[in-house]
């Protein structure tokens, strides 16, 4: 389907993510889809700046990101061509007019407001926009996660936003359902009849997410401070994860379809009462240690970091979800900075064999697993019992393993350059629902509200570990233990 032309305004667009990720990921679709040959990107920002001092800015932050072998020059200054700057104040509507001057008129051309800015500009920069008269029915206006801080937040935002743009103008982006490997769940789960018939507490023990990153917060500080993991990873990342896992099947991938099916999950969520989240909830900080052999500080030595910070950098929840299908099977979530490796991966344990007609006792068996990984690489894996070749019957676990990447030999497309590609076609599928929004918030407020009693302050754990020790006590209660404890070293 041929792109309209669009004018793109990016707020925030001087920032770490547009030039990390935004940037990047319009330079890689202007090369391999041919964005439309009038297409602007008008970056918004409050520096002072030249046009030429916005493109040194580009060149020297965003240019880094893009895979070598994908750069030409000819292709990088068509895409500098297509750049505005614009100077102002967000939340100021008075400076609005030279935005007003440099976005073009025409019922043809779509607009589109990517807000890369606090979640506390959205409401002020949507009215300030309608205001000015930009917030026109050609518009879609994209967010930025996390939407708030809490469901008040949330509903306010939400209700601001949607006094300007109805709610199929309205993109909230959570990356992590723009990636590869989480699209081909759905594909294995809807496009076979394989799996689906094992999908449920009969046959699933239990499902572990993991999200590991080696980093830090790098130049964060001042977001990560008023976000931590719990903001920033588990009422988003983590459970949209959930949600394409536990899912039943939509009618179709039609927005509504498959975000109706995404609340019910949500709204499935056991709520914690106080004594659950004692159990069932850790909270984690990083001390200095070592990622990869090298000393990297504590978090709270980190350049700009508070000393006394009380700022989780790790989660592992155990959550729970109330149906038919999935009640009585935990669902363990965990994410943190400074990890041991980087790893993002969905695994689903199936039940124990019953009973074992071999020499071997049936506890030598491994349970079924399948695993999907996000991260570093993306693929399937199938853990099977197998026999060994040669003389008598003794079995042992294999790996069935499709790699994405072998498999089908095509260049792989970033999150965002899909979701950026689905924004300008007007496709919602893969965004959240304001409902869905509010109600992962619902479900994690009562982990804020525990965590803001002055005793719940998060366990300290080394860097380049898997977090704290009660992670894995939150998981061994169960008799069970997070998949790389359970890998043998290789
Ligand atoms: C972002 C978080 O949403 O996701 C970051 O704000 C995190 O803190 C990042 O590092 C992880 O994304 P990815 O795609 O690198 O796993």
């Amino acid at each position: 389907m041929a792109l309209t032309d669009f004018d793109m305004v990016l707020f925030g667009g001087s920032g770490d993510l547009a030039m990390r990720k935004l940037l990047p990921a319009l330079y890689a679709l202007d090369r391999t889809k041919g964005l439309p040959r009038s297409a602007r990107i008008i970056c918004i920002g409050r520096h002072d700046w030249s046009l030429q001092d916005f493109l040194n800015a580009v060149n020297e932050n965003a240019k880094p990101h893009i895979p070598p072998e994908s750069l030409t020059q000819a292709s990088w200054d068509a895409f500098c061509a297509r750049f505005l700057y614009v100077a102002l104040d967000a939340s100021d509507a008075g400076t609005y007019q030279a935005l007003v001057d440099a976005v073009r008129t025409g019922t043809d051309i779509t607009r589109v407001f990517y807000l890369a800015t606090p979640p506390s500009l959205f409401a002020t920069i949507c009215h300030n926009l309608a205001a000015c008269g930009l917030a026109s029915p050609n518009s879609r206006v994209v967010l930025e996660k996390p939407l708030g801080r809490d469901l008040e937040s949330a509903k306010r935002i939400n209700a601001e936003v949607g006094r300007v743009f109805s709610e199929s103008q309205i993109f909230r982006i959570d990356h992590y359902l723009g990636k590869e490997a989480v699209q081909n769940l759905l594909a294995l789960r809807f496009g076979n009849v394989l799996f689906e018939p094992l999908w449920r507490r009969e046959w699933i023990s239990d499902v572990q997410i993991t999200i590991a990153e080696e980093l830090g917060v790098g130049n964060r500080m001042g977001y990560y401070e008023t976000s931590g993991a719990l903001r920033d990873m588990l009422q988003n990342h983590l459970l949209q994860l959930l949600c394409i896992v536990a899912m039943e099947p939509p009618v179709s991938v039609t927005p509504d379809a498959v975000r109706d099916e995404k609340l019910k999950v949500l709204r499935s969520l056991k709520r914690f009462t106080p004594t659950m989240l004692a159990q069932n909830v850790i909270r984690g900080q990083y001390r200095s240690g070592h990622v990869d052999g090298v000393a990297v500080p504590s978090y709270r030595n980190e350049p700009d970091a508070n000393p006394q910070s009380r700022t989780e950098t790790f989660v592992a929840v155990k959550a729970e979800i109330d149906t038919w299908r999935w009640a009585g099977v935990p669902f363990y979530l965990r994410t943190g900075k400074r990890m041991a490796d980087q790893l993002a991966e969905i695994v689903v344990r199936f039940k124990s064999l019953p009973h074992s007609i071999f020499a071997q006792p049936v506890g030598t068996f491994q349970p079924n697993s399948l695993v999907i990984r996000l991260q570093p690489d993306e693929g399937l894996h199938l853990n099977l019992m197998a026999k060994t070749p040669g003389d008598g019957m003794r079995l042992k676990p294999v790996d069935l393993e499709l790699d994405f990447r072998e498999t089908f030999k095509t260049p792989r497309m970033d999150a965002y350059e899909r979701l950026l590609m689905d924004v300008l076609r007007g496709q919602l599928t893969l965004f959240m629902r304001s409902d869905e929004l509010e109600a992962a918030w619902e479900w994690v407020e009562p982990i804020i509200d525990f965590w803001e009693q002055e005793e719940n302050a998060p366990i300290p754990y080394t860097a380049g570990t898997w977090g704290p020790a009660a992670a894995s006590a939150l998981i061994g209660r169960d008799g069970l233990q997070w998949r790389e404890e359970a890998l043998p070293e290789v």
